[in-house]
């Protein structure tokens, strides 16, 4: 844990000069598709993360590895455009390096967002799903082997998923007259998308929603106290032999990607 948190703080002096001596009071991971509300940030400065040490950059397409720093709603975020992936042969700790360094520069707020496949026959391609708790199948922790001293071990996740965060992004979507439904996210390790046995694997366990992001981002953020929110935005939905493809996934997320602007904005004007 000293190297890991070593690294984390010298790519937090590395970025801190970057935003102008500003605070950042959120944190917003956007998945693939959803950087239109990354567009809305005023004062924006782009920082590209390949000109960060200690951080990876995403190779995936659709996916673009920059931090955009600026005001959002009223709140001073830092938004990661392209996140990592496990399946691009980094571990846990390079996956969820961007959510240390983001605590470290004073975010108690973590807003994540990501593409991903409905396991509800019912649900459709476009569905906004809020996240109410999830089921870490990747096999692996950004806490393995980690010692901390200012934080335990093992680290409770029950109400991983602020239930305050929760009533406030459900409240404003009924206003804003969105359906967002709710459910677990079950977070794979990628890349293949799922085959129909996994598919039924995961109904079984009691996911709606399947991925390949975010539990680890999650596991990250609470181990450094900060309250999270999750939205996924639905691109495609399982069926017995229907095929998935990234174009689909792409494509019906930027669509989706509106809605979860909207609602976005409205609980980071009201949290
Ligand atoms: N499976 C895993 N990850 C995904 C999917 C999916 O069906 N859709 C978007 N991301």
């Amino acid at each position: 844990m000293r190297l890991e948190a070593d690294l984390a703080a010298r790519t937090a002096l590395a970025l801190e000069p970057r935003l102008g001596g500003g605070n950042v009071d959120v944190f917003l991971t956007l998945g693939s598709g959803l950087a239109s509300v990354a567009d809305r940030i005023e004062s924006p400065v782009d920082i590209p993360m390949a000109a960060l040490p200690n951080v990876a950059v995403s190779t995936v397409p659709g996916h673009t590895g920059v931090l955009r720093y600026g005001t959002l709603a009223g709140k001073q975020v830092l938004a990661q455009l392209g996140r990592i992936h496990l399946y691009e042969g980094h571990d846990a700790a390079d996956v969820t390096r961007t959510v240390s360094v983001a605590s470290l520069l004073g975010a108690d707020t973590f807003l994540v967002t990501n593409a991903a496949g409905g396991l509800e026959p019912s649900w459709a391609p476009g569905d906004l799903m809020l996240v109410e708790d999830h089921l870490n199948l990747t096999g692996t922790s950004p806490l393995l082997g980690v010692l901390r001293d200012d934080a335990p071990v093992f680290l409770d996740m029950a109400g991983a998923y602020d239930a305050e965060l929760r009533d406030l992004a459900l409240r404003i979507a009924a206003e804003q007259g969105v359906e967002l439904r709710r459910g677990v996210y079950a977070g794979l390790v990628g890349p293949a998308y799922e085959t129909p046995a996994e598919v039924r694997m995961l109904r079984a366990l009691g996911a709606q929603a399947v991925g390949m992001s975010t539990v680890l981002e999650v596991i990250a953020a609470r181990t450094h106290g900060m309250r999270v929110l999750g939205m996924s935005s639905i691109t495609n939905v399982h069926g017995e032999g229907v095929a998935t493809s990234h174009r689909e996934v792409i494509e019906v997320g930027a669509r989706a990607a509106e809605h979860l602007a909207g609602i976005v904005l409205g609980v980071l004007e009201a949290c």
